[in-house]
């Protein structure tokens, strides 16, 4: 029987090993993770991360062929195949201090592994690390020489929150890089592949060398987040011009060679991953000596940056120049639907954007907990590449206790407020009684919908004001000072 562990029970660790579990009755997975709380909740009836599907895939395979532990060294000790899943945030102080990857976690990871093997074992980087990391985790593995055999492969993790389990049913492709110029390399990827073939067709898993499964994943997320912050900046100008982006990103995903998905304008990309992989790909840019390349992809974050203060701006300007002591209130927190992540989520930067012009913020979403909202928006944002005098102003604990205030649903929410931001695209945003809602707000009552989820026409009918992305403006807006 195969073993496997996976260290770090995150986002990608539980889902990944959950779905390896279920697939592969004949391997035995154990996903361990220093964090005693995160182990505690894999093991009980609420897991730590909200992921449609994923209780069920848990509850099939939990305590048979699949286990959560705080025992890190014994469960990797006896693993054939270790995967790496632990954070890789970007640095904030240091050398790349902004940019780089933080692979502290990592190192830790893999001196440890070093340490506590007493047989060869397959090292597999399941976190998205920058090109060579490899390399370094070779050095770090061998460092000891107990002449045990480590072979190093590569492979990056596709899924996206929300879709993870989806995903990971049918994944667009499983990549493996491994040294595929040596015949322990060739044996490690075989290995890998044939976990995979489980469930995945042959022709959808890709081996790669080490090198190319790397930047493949950078490569994928400044794609796809290029995508976002490209209909983003059409979207100002549609604004502009009375142009509809919606119609806009319909026209030009129709043409097969860009195709319809990753098209929609929003407020902003946000999630764990985008940002911190760009500014990633940008460091190793600057690194091999390729400024151009570099600039090229930061401008990715720039727009994403710019819609996000565009929206607080518009917002702001559309009520007067100011919401000191108005009611707004937030609908939706977390990054996007389905889940409840909210790291580098955009409804972070709206609601500072927001309390540092003093107003009253009522927050809702389904997923979000209370606590971690206080947090997010007391803690100051790495800001890498702010512009002189427009620092984002970072409200203090006390601050956000007096101003902010979570309920547990939209209706309260709206009760009273001046404005209604919509910050995530939850599908219950849709079919909210706006009637309803209208008649409990002071008028003139105003929509900023920074998803595109809200039916505008119907939304103005009933007397709203309505600001929705890269949409004709209301009539109302129109009137107002200019946007930057
Ligand atoms: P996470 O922060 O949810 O989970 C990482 C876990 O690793 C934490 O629970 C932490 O306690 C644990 N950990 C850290 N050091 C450890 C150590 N030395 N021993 C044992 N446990 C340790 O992170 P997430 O979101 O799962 O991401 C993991 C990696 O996967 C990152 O590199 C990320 O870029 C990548 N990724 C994330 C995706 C996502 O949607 N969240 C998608 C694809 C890749």
């Amino acid at each position: 029987m195969v073993k496997i562990c996976c260290i770090g029970a995150g986002y990608v660790g539980g889902p990944t090993m959950a779905v390896i579990a279920l697939k592969c009755p004949s391997i035995e997975v154990a996903v361990v993770d220093i964090s005693v709380s995160r182990i505690r909740a894999w093991n009980s009836e609420k897991l730590p991360i909200y992921e449609p599907g994923l209780d069920d895939v848990v509850k099939k395979c939990r305590g048979k062929n699949l286990f959560f532990s705080n025992e890190v060294e014994k469960n990797v000790a006896q693993a054939d195949i270790v995967f790496v899943s632990v954070n890789t945030p970007t640095k904030t102080s240091g050398l790349g201090a902004g940019k780089a990857a933080d692979l502290t976690y990592w190192e830790s990871a893999a001196r440890m592994i070093a340490d506590v093997s007493k047989s060869s074992k397959i090292v597999v980087e399941k976190s998205t690390v920058p090109v060579k990391t490899a390399e370094a985790i070779e050095k770090i593995l061998t460092h000891n020489n107990k002449g045990i055999e480590f072979q190093i492969l590569s492979n990056p993790e596709f899924l996206a929150e929300g879709t993870a389990i989806a995903d990971l049913f049918d994944p667009d492709r499983v990549l493996i890089g491994g040294r595929e110029e040596t015949q322990g390399g060739l044996k490690a990827i075989k290995t890998l592949k044939d976990v995979y073939a489980h469930w995945v067709p042959q022709e959808r898993i890709i081996c790669t060398n080490l090198w190319s499964a790397e930047l493949s994943k950078l490569a994928a997320n400044a794609f796809l987040a290029q995508r976002i912050s490209s209909v983003n900046s059409i979207s100002a100008l549609c604004e502009a011009t009375g142009a509809n982006v919606t119609q806009v990103s319909y026209s030009v995903g129709k043409d097969s060679r860009i195709g319809p998905k990753f098209l929609s304008a929003s407020v902003g990309f946000g999630g764990s991953c985008f940002q911190k992989d760009i500014l990633n790909l940008v460091y190793i840019c600057e690194c091999n000596g390729l400024p151009e390349v570099a600039n090229y992809w930061k401008q990715v974050i720039k727009i994403n940056d710019y819609q996000k203060k565009r929206f607080v701006n518009r917002l702001v300007s559309s009520m007067f120049n100011t919401v000191s002591g108005k009611k707004i209130a937030i609908l939706g927190f977390s990054f996007k639907k389905d889940t409840g992540d909210t790291r580098e989520t955009p409804a972070i930067d709206v609601c500072k954007g927001l309390l540092s012009d003093r107003a009253h913020l009522i927050i809702y979403d389904p997923q979000v907990a209370e606590a971690q909202m206080m947090m997010d928006l007391s803690l100051p944002k790495f800001d890498w590449d702010s512009q002189p005098g427009s620092p984002m102003q970072i409200p203090t604990d006390e601050s956000v206790s007096q101003s902010v205030k979570v309920v547990h649903n939209a209706y309260e929410a709206t009760k009273d407020a001046h404005a209604i931001c919509i910050l995530t695209e939850w599908d219950e945003f849709k079919n909210l009684d706006y009637k309803k809602i209208y008649d409990n707000m002071p008028k003139p009552a105003y929509v900023f919908d920074g998803r595109n989820v809200v039916d505008v026409g119907k939304l103005r009918q009933i007397g709203f004001i309505v600001y929705a992305i890269g949409k004709p403006l209301d009539p109302w807006l129109k009137d107002m000072p200019a946007v930057a």
